[in-house]
């Protein structure tokens, strides 16, 4: 018979004290049995919350929540099962375009993504605007399409990590998401259930990120590190500027067909360049498939100047149930929203900085995002040529084009970019490559 008692262990974390791995582990599978109630996780998080967990217990909190589900199992590929999570940004649609990069190097990626969060995007919403496209396959359909493919990128399938699925529930109407031991555990336990051998995080910081400071980002990237690594998955993170949009598009039709444009070849945009091939290079280093980071730029540029990387992605979207000639006429497929107009700037300058997450919420105004969990969203309307920090705006260059469901909209819209956007003197450049984390033995 079973000794464990919730509320002591409760009680355990509650007074600051260490608690054991195997006492997390029982706690986490009394929420699947019952023998844990709703109000003792409300509880636990709470303590965790002003706590924390020392890294043996976040290792174990996390594979426990892994291990409430299904884990997935690669065996039957001849290559490394590799991943990539974002900790959510404006115009970031590097996982479009890292998941067929990857698969061209040899690689095996099987991105179970998310919705849009707060003021960011998701890269669910920006597969769910092909039309056709099924973003919840039936497991063998998933399986097969990363096996004859290369990759898949699709929702959270109903019993991955429910653990998780529980606890951030009652963590959101209890005040206890801001944690960086249990967003570790959320965030780890979901990636860490698809059976990787290697991850790469890229944890976002800025005016457009959760994490607006870098110690902040530092913090939450060292603690996703250590788990992974220490629940025996390759991994490293890379802290990146998200002081302005990634891509010169925010939005769900607009950043597909900006992502179109850069695996084509036809514009890419140089920040989500550099960024994409930090974190791929990241990922081939974590699957061994180069020896070195020259092998590793060589290899993705000949995947993107080849475009077996555009191809893989135009097979995926097929597979997956999109139409067969996204890549050669998208503007046949995407959805297009009725009025388009640039916006102006009301004075000449340049961009000197921008207020990040405005542009977010001005996509969220524009239906692009969601004020509450079941809206239905418009794919069609966001922003497009973005001028990124340094462009100097004048009559001839507008600061974005607005796409938007009608002129009232695409007022307001406009009204909220220009605010978010500040204009003076040049800056200075700054890095998009902040930090780099990596794995220490000795923690
Ligand atoms: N994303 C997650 O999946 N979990 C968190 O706790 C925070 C962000």
């Amino acid at each position: 018979m079973s000794t464990f008692l919730p509320q002591e262990f409760i009680a355990t974390i509650r007074d600051g004290k260490t608690v054991a791995p195997g006492d997390v582990k029982s706690f986490i599978d009394g929420i699947a049995t019952g023998a844990v109630s709703d109000a003792q996780i409300s509880a636990f998080a709470m303590a965790v919350f002003f706590n924390d967990l020392a890294a043996p217990a976040k290792v174990a909190l996390t594979e426990a929540m892994r291990d409430s589900g299904d884990v997935l199992n690669w065996s039957d590929l001849d290559g490394p099962v590799l991943d990539k999570h974002s900790t959510g940004g404006i115009g970031d649609n590097v996982s479009l375009i890292l998941a067929p990069i990857i698969a061209a190097c040899g690689g095996f990626v099987p991105m179970i993504s998310g919705r849009g969060l707060g003021h960011t995007g998701g890269t669910l919403d920006k597969f769910d605007a092909i039309p056709g496209y099924s973003t919840s396959p039936d497991n063998a359909l998933f399986r097969n399409c990363v096996k004859q493919i290369g990759c898949a990128i699709i929702g959270q399938t109903g019993n991955l990590a429910p653990a998780d699925k529980k606890i951030y529930a009652i963590r959101s109407a209890t005040a206890t998401v801001e944690n960086t031991s249990l967003i570790t555990a959320s965030i780890l336990s979901k990636k860490l259930a698809a059976g990787l051998d290697g991850l790469v995080l890229d944890v976002k910081c800025g005016s457009g990120a959760f994490m607006q400071t870098v110690s902040q980002a530092r913090i939450l990237a060292n603690s996703l590190v250590d788990v992974a690594n220490g629940a025996g998955v390759k991994t490293s993170g890379l802290i990146t500027d998200m002081n302005q949009p990634l891509a010169s598009a925010a939005g769900n039709a607009v950043e597909m067909q900006n992502a179109i444009d850069f695996l084509t070849g036809k514009h890419r945009d140089s920040r989500l360049l550099e960024v994409t091939f930090k974190l791929c290079i990241e990922m081939l280093l974590h699957g061994k498939l180069v020896t070195g980071a020259d092998e590793a730029r060589s290899k993705i540029t000949k995947a993107l100047q080849s475009g077996r990387a555009a191809e893989i992605f135009a097979h995926m979207v097929k597979m997956l149930g999109g139409p067969a000639d996204l890549l050669d006429a998208p503007q046949k497929h995407l959805p297009k929203a009725p009025v388009i107009k640039d916006i102006f700037a009301e004075t000449s300058g340049h961009v000197s900085s921008i207020d990040t997450r405005q542009i977010g919420l001005a996509v969220i105004v524009l239906g692009g995002g969601r004020k509450r969990p079941d809206d239905q969203i418009d794919y069609s309307v966001g922003f497009d040529q973005l001028a990124p920090i340094g462009t100097k705006l004048d009559i001839n260059r507008p600061i974005a084009r607005v796409h938007a469901r009608d002129a009232t909209s695409a007022q307001e819209a406009a009204r909220m970019i220009r605010a978010a956007y500040n204009i003076g003197d040049q800056p200075d450049s700054t890095n998009i490559i902040i930090e780099r984390i990596d794995f220490k033995e000795s923690q």
